[in-house]
Parts: structure tokens; sequence; C-alpha cells
């Protein structure tokens, strides 16, 4: 029999592990509740209808956001950003119906700003939920044959009067998420021009064409008629664009930066926090959220701790601003 070999007694990393409270008080990652953003997918109807692919989430008619708005905020979740669902009558080739003041998310933006609470409204700013092709933008004429599909600089100048429309309509930020090369210059002018100088951007700057992104697609009802996204947004076998996108928007202006999705991109986000200032977003998307559910049904995973495991590796991995489904629950597991 060999004697046991005690370990070094300086390498003891055991000791601050002793208990939750010496557990608590080593704690460096905390998660601000302020920092947490609610995704809401408004839409005309008389009740909420659930979207099946995303437990706990449903699209939500006029009244009911404002009152969600309302009560949360009260409880201390303080931003939202909005999503508009448009039915097919509405929706044209150009998603005009984006900047009517009478399209769901627009109503409840006018009714934040008029019943004046102290939250953050953003206005997540694309066109696939308003086009009858289901794309970002303007498509090209040639569009069918494949190629880049939506024709960026047409659909600068609709950005560019959408985002006005918004920021009228009461947004404080303005969120655009189509991945269209100059859209942060073209809508900061925009604002500006409209007289909303006070309006920021917090641009979806590295979005990956992800297909994390499907439940998303059923909840927003924003799926595309033919072709995919990879003629816009990012190539995941690409380590380094982000640097580009990034250097990018902050020359035009961007108040903050999104990364998205987030679990399959923390590498990406700590890199974005170490090369900026600014404020840095992540999406915790749809796909992310689904899955943890989708396990929690089995009785495989449990939906809590999985949930709050993968909000601390997002915060750890440097984001400010967690976009996330899970965030009403996070308000009451977090305090
Ligand atoms: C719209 C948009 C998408 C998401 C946010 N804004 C979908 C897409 O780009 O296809 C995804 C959010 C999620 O999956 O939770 N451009």
């Amino acid at each position: 029999m060999t004697e046991p070999t005690n370990p070094s007694p300086i390498h003891r990393p055991r000791r601050l592990r002793r208990s939750p409270a010496i557990r608590q008080a080593v704690q460096d990652t905390l998660i601000p509740v302020g920092g947490l953003v609610y995704p809401l997918f408004v839409a005309d109807l008389g009740q909420p209808k659930p979207v099946a692919s995303m437990p706990g989430v449903s699209q939500l008619p006029v009244d009911t956001a404002i009152q969600t708005i309302k009560d949360l905020s009260r409880d201390g979740l303080k931003q939202f950003i909005l999503f508009g669902v448009t039915p097919g009558s509405k929706k044209d080739a150009q998603g005009s119906y984006a900047a009517d003041p009478d399209a769901p998310a627009n109503r409840v933006l006018q009714a934040v700003r008029d019943a004046g609470l102290d939250v953050v409204m953003h206005a997540d700013l694309c066109f696939c939920e308003y086009t009858d092709h289901g794309h970002c933008g303007v498509l090209h004429d040639d569009a069918k044959q494949g190629g880049a599909v939506v024709d960026n600089d047409a659909t600068l100048i609709n950005l560019g009067k959408t985002a006005a429309a918004q920021a009228s309509f009461g947004a404080d930020v303005i969120a655009p998420s189509g991945m269209i090369d100059g859209m942060v210059g073209a809508i900061r002018g925009a604002l500006d021009n409209a007289g909303h100088p006070k309006a920021a951007i917090l641009s979806y700057a590295i979005k990956y064409a992800s297909s994390f992104y499907g439940p998303f697609r059923d909840a927003g009802e924003g799926g595309m008629a033919f072709g995919d996204r990879r003629g816009y947004q990012m190539d995941f076998r690409r380590s380094r664009e982000w640097r580009t996108e990034l250097r990018a928007d902050l020359e035009q202006g961007a108040d903050m930066v999104m990364v998205k999705p987030a679990m399959a991109y923390l590498d990406i986000i700590r890199g974005v926090r170490d090369n900026c200032e600014v404020p840095v977003a992540a999406y915790h998307v749809s796909g992310e959220y689904a899955m943890l559910h989708a396990a929690a049904e089995k009785g495989w995973l449990d939906l809590k701790e999985t949930a709050l495991e993968s909000t601390y590796a997002i915060r750890r991995a440097g984001a400010d601003l967690i976009v996330t489904y899970f965030a009403p629950q996070l308000l009451k597991w977090l305090s």
C-alpha cells in the first residue's frame, strides 16, 4: 500500500467552493437585470397565439403587449424589442407596412411613448416580416436566378425612411437586423434629417446566417418564399470577418453593436467586447431557446439551470445587453 500524497497546501481551489455563501462571495459574473432585452411579437389578434416551437412565447395582440410591458417594467425589466407580425394582405415587395402607423408594433411604440413609461423601446428594423417574398429588403430583378437576392442600395433608402417612422412613433433605439452594407450610416443620416438625433442605433452588426433562427420564422411569420439569407448574413466558417463588420458599423455611428446568435458564437462576443468601447449586445436566439425547452420537455435537461448557465456564459463572454426570451423568468430567477 502506498501512502496517499497530500496536494500542495497552496493548490486547494476547493477552499472557495465549500459553501453557498463562499461561492457567492467569489462570484465575479453578475447579470444586471437592466441589461436584459425581452423580444415581443405583436400581431393584429383578438387573443395571444402561442408559438408552437417556442414554449412560453406567443404572438400578442397590441393591448396585451402594452400591458405586458407595463407589468414587467414595474417588476424591473426595462428593455423590449418589438417584432411585428404582418398579415399576408399587408405584405408587398418593399415591405412598406413596416413604416405604417397602424402596424401592430408601431401602435405599441406609440402607446408606450404616450404612457410615459421609463423603459427602453427597441424597434427591430428589417423587412422580412413585411415583404411578400420574405427577404430582408428590396429584391434584384434577377433574384430568383440566385445570386445576391437583396438589392443593397435600394434597401438602404427604405431602411432610412422606416427608421425615421419608427423614431417618430417613439422608438428609443433603432435596431437594424438586415445585414445590409451601409445600413448604420444610412439610418443615422435619415434619423438626423428627420429630426430624431436622440434615437440611438443598436446595430445587428455581426449576424450569422444561422439555422438557429428557425423558430423565430414561425413566430414572426417571416420565412422566405425562396432562397436563403446567405447572400447578406455572415458565413460562420469565416472567423475574422466580424472585425470588418464591427469597424464599418462603428465608423458609421452605431451606438451599440450586437452579435447573433449567442451560444454558438461566444468567441465572437469576446472578440467584439475586447475590440470596442460601445455596449455589446448578444441575442440568445429562438433556436437556442427552443432546444433547451425541447430537452427539458423530454426530461433530459433542467430548464432553469441550463437557461441560467447559458445566460451566464453569454455574460461571461462579454455581453452587456442580452436579448433573450427567458427575460421574464430570469427576472424571477435572479432576484
Ligand atoms: C429579422 C430577424 C431574425 C431574427 C431577428 N431579426 C430572423 C432572420 O434573420 O432570419 C432572429 C431572432 C431569433 O431567432 O430569435 N431579420
